[in-house]
């Protein structure tokens, strides 16, 4: 494969925070090669022949881990699945054990999802393996951050100077933090939008704008990041009703049509419709949800490929 630029700065993808902005564009660069790849009739190459991966998944996953598994196979790679329900974990062994025994195994690489901030960092610390983050807690979803980097300049070209929203519980979300470093190291403009129980306070520090006029943001970005009510990590309430936030931060074919610009709309997945979204608006010509997933697999291709080279 003919991609001639440099390298990754790094032998893992633990989070945005620990990467350059030339890594993130050289990720982008490579992903855009992957997507043509994948759009061949024949869509594997043999660029991870005999490299084994180990997909961990310590919590639940539809989207991420069927990705990274197709992005895996789509690059010839041996792959291992496993998850934590069907596993020693439920019998008490800690991390470190079960990542060891899989790792005596000739294991290469290592994707990683796991419920606790930092538990890909601390691995990373013991094993030689490269260690993927496909989400830790609420900390970070590098991975995430990079598909919808990529999906974003596909539909508006560079972000640099763009005004971004991210929109809803900014609080739970790991894709809002891992999206916040990431738009800021390549210059966007970033205001976040929700009620202030789901704003972390002093969130300004990273460089971000903060408001909780949902109307009065979608008139100012070009395009809205909007993230689901992480309900499984509320422990507390954190606003009155579903039907509440929704009146005031859900998003609907209404209010958008009532806007003077058209703002693109994004989502991670899954889609509480209803809440976050209206269904028209999910399914909308100004959706761009099933671009995001599509490029999902090229970034993953390329994040893969990428570490590969370096070892
Ligand atoms: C996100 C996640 O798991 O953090 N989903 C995903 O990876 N596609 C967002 C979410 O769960 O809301």
């Amino acid at each position: 494969m003919e991609i001639n630029a440099h390298s990754l700065s790094t032998r893992h993808v633990l989070g945005i925070k620990y990467l350059k902005p030339e890594d993130l564009r050289l990720i982008i660069k490579t992903a855009a090669h992957f997507k043509e790849v994948i759009n061949r009739p024949i869509k594997k190459v043999p660029s991870l022949r005999d490299i084994t991966i180990a997909n961990l998944f310590f919590e639940n996953s539809t989207r991420t881990r069927i990705s990274f598994e197709l992005a895996e196979k789509r690059l010839s790679a041996d792959v291992i699945n496993f998850s934590a329900s069907s596993s020693s974990v439920s019998k008490g062994e800690s991390l470190l054990d079960t990542v060891r025994n899989i790792l005596s195994m000739k294991v290469d690489m290592v994707v990683m999802r796991h419920p606790l901030q930092g538990a890909p960092v601390f691995l990373a610390n013991k094993i030689s393996a490269n260690i993927v983050n496909a989400g830790d807690g609420t900390h970070e979803h590098p991975t995430q951050a990079l598909l919808d980097l990529y999906s974003m300049e596909e539909s508006i070209g560079d972000i640099t100077g763009r005004n971004i929203a991210i929109v809803g519980d900014i609080r739970h979300s790991r894709v809002a933090l891992s999206n916040i470093f990431c738009l800021k190291k390549l210059g966007a403009n970033v205001r976040l939008c929700g009620p202030p129980t789901l704003i972390p306070k002093n969130i300004e520090t990273l460089g971000v704008e903060v408001s909780h006029n949902l109307r009065e943001t979608l008139e100012w970005a070009d395009v809205a990041n909007v993230l689901r009510i992480q309900l499984e990590r509320q422990n507390i309430s954190y606003f009155p009703s579903l039907r509440e936030y929704s009146l005031y931060f859900g998003i609907d074919k209404k209010l958008l049509d009532s806007l003077d610009s058209e703002v693109v709309i994004m989502h991670p997945g899954p889609i509480n419709r209803g809440v976050e979204l209206s269904s028209d608006v999910a399914d909308s010509q100004q959706s761009i949800i099933l671009d995001q997933v599509e490029n999902g697999v090229a970034v993953r291709m390329a994040i893969l490929y990428l570490l590969a080279s370096k070892n």
